[in-house]
């Protein structure tokens, strides 16, 4: 297929480019996708396309902060290698002039068909503010995107009674039997956030089904990026409240990701929310999306940054990440993620320790690294406080901090040579779970790559993303402790 003819997109393919080239590989993640150049958020469009992994995120390749929305683009076939390709679309048409907001894909015979977000963002003749978003439909063959001639496909007329027309976006679809199903974002009459679901039978029509939940004020104002898929036994609504408050150690102040659990009866549409988690409780996580892959893995990544951090680096021309894909179970009424098994075919040079006590700070030979995996097992309990320090040197410090007495991680980046930032520390409920061999465990899988650090407790249990951008050479990693610990540690190098 042609590319489109539109001057904007010819730009941003150039500048992509150009700028592509100019940043040296070893300044990026490893193994984590990070932003050909300029500024990303948002994954967008995670889908399966001729047996590849697509992802596509917001995008504005011009500068590194956000600026009018493009579509960037990527594949992979093992989600850990992505091959960066051209940007997908440009925001130049009437319709999506303000930005091309947040959506999903799916594959069509064929086709690799977009929904995607337009926004119109213009102030008129007369003073007013010209402000609306609608839901759009590109389709193309994995590289070139044409948008579709009867754009858009869902706008004003088809929102529920009180519903707005300025804050209605990030359509998420699929396809379920005979019709192709879609969820997107809305606030109601009240400013709340609620999810809308529409169903089609040919991706240009949309008929306005139901209302799936809605905040009353307790979770956020408007919602964001929703998802809605079956896992195990339930049905999961996935969404990005904005403007929350913070609930205990669960939720943060601001904009937060949370899993709502719960039944849906596909004949009736009704979704009944049984209970609400956190999907992420780091510093940085936001905007999750999901695939199903081939072999039936329900996969999820997300946007490792948060609106409300300030994280500044004049290193490089490239600012956004995303975390590693996680894999997606349900057990026991929690939702555990774990890094994609995929991963495991990278990694090298094992270090092992078993049984390893320790008191006082320790570091141990061959525990070190900004690109690694590490496995921390903590089999005996004689300490109130065990923490882990990596990303370390004299200078520098990541802290990961156990309170036995408290039963809560607290991840904290204060030491990593922020110069602005307002969140620098986030607390988790951990409890140790009983093993097979009835002993207490606490078990941590800590992913670095570079500038981020991923956290899996007691397999995925919780986990905690963060971000951070101390130099590459504070690379230890040590062990302290105000008592006496026993643990297995397993280290690996990830080589890509
Ligand atoms: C979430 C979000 C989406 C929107 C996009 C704009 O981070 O605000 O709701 O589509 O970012 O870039």
């Amino acid at each position: 297929m042609a590319q489109m003819e539109s001057s904007q997109l010819d730009m941003a393919r150039k500048i992509e480019k150009k700028g592509i080239s100019e940043i040296p590989a070893d300044s990026r993640p490893v193994y984590h996708l990070s932003s050909p150049v300029g500024w990303m958020n948002d994954p967008n469009g995670f889908s399966v396309y001729q047996k590849e992994y697509h992802l596509f995120f917001q995008y504005h390749p011009f500068s590194k902060i956000w600026g009018p929305m493009h579509w960037g683009h990527c594949k992979s076939s093992d989600f850990i290698r992505w091959e960066y390709l051209p940007v997908a679309m440009a925001p130049d048409e009437k319709y999506d002039a303000g930005g091309c907001y947040s959506g999903s894909a799916i594959e069509v015979e064929g086709e690799h068909v977009l929904l995607y977000t337009g926004v119109t963002d213009r102030y008129l003749e007369d003073g007013t503010h010209d402000y609306c978003q609608v839901q759009c439909m590109a389709k193309g063959d994995g590289l070139n995107y044409r948008k579709y001639e009867g754009n858009p496909v869902i706008a004003g007329k088809n929102i529920p009674e009180g519903g707005s027309t300025e804050n209605f976006r990030d359509p998420k679809i699929w396809k379920e039997g005979e019709f192709y199903y879609l969820v997107a974002g809305n606030c109601n009459a009240e400013k709340n956030g609620q999810i809308l679901l529409y169903r089609s039978s040919n991706l240009e029509q949309w008929e306005f089904l139901a209302v799936l939940d809605q905040s009353r004020g307790e979770y956020g104002k408007m919602w964001e990026c929703p998802d809605f898929f079956p896992l195990g036994n339930r049905q999961i609504l996935m969404v990005s409240p904005q403007d929350m408050r913070a609930v205990g150690y669960e939720f943060h102040n601001g904009n937060n990701s949370v899993f709502i659990y719960g039944d849906y009866d596909n004949s009736t549409y009704r979704f009944v929310r049984e209970k609400i988690m956190s999907v992420d409780y780091g510093l940085d996580f936001y905007a999750p999306q999901t695939l199903q892959t081939e072999d039936g893995r329900r996969i999820m990544i997300g946007w490792m940054q948060s609106w409300d951090a300030k994280l500044e680096d004049d290193c490089c021309n490239w600012s956004g990440m995303m975390t590693l894909p996680r894999e997606l179970i349900l057990r026991e009424g929690r939702i555990y993620q774990s890094p994609v098994r995929e991963l495991e075919r990278y990694r090298k040079n094992k270090i092992e320790y078993t049984g390893k006590r320790i008191s006082g700070r320790t570091a141990l030979d061959g525990v070190r690294g900004r690109v690694i995996d590490l496995q921390v097992d903590i089999m005996e309990f004689g300490f109130h406080h065990f923490s882990i320090c990596f990303a370390c040197n004299e200078e520098y410090e990541m802290l990961l901090q156990y309170n036995h007495l408290r039963k809560c991680l607290t991840i904290d980046r204060t030491g990593s040579g922020l110069v602005r930032d307002v969140v620098c520390r986030r607390k988790m409920v951990a409890e140790p779970f009983v093993s097979e061999t009835q002993e207490e465990v606490l078990s941590l899988r800590l992913l670095l790559d570079k500038y981020s650090a991923e956290v899996f407790i007691n397999g995925g249990e919780r986990v905690m993303s963060a971000v951070f951008h101390t130099p590459m050479e504070a690379e230890g990693i040590v062990f302290d402790t105000d008592g006496v610990v026993c643990m297995d540690v397993v280290k690996y190098d990830i080589c890509v």
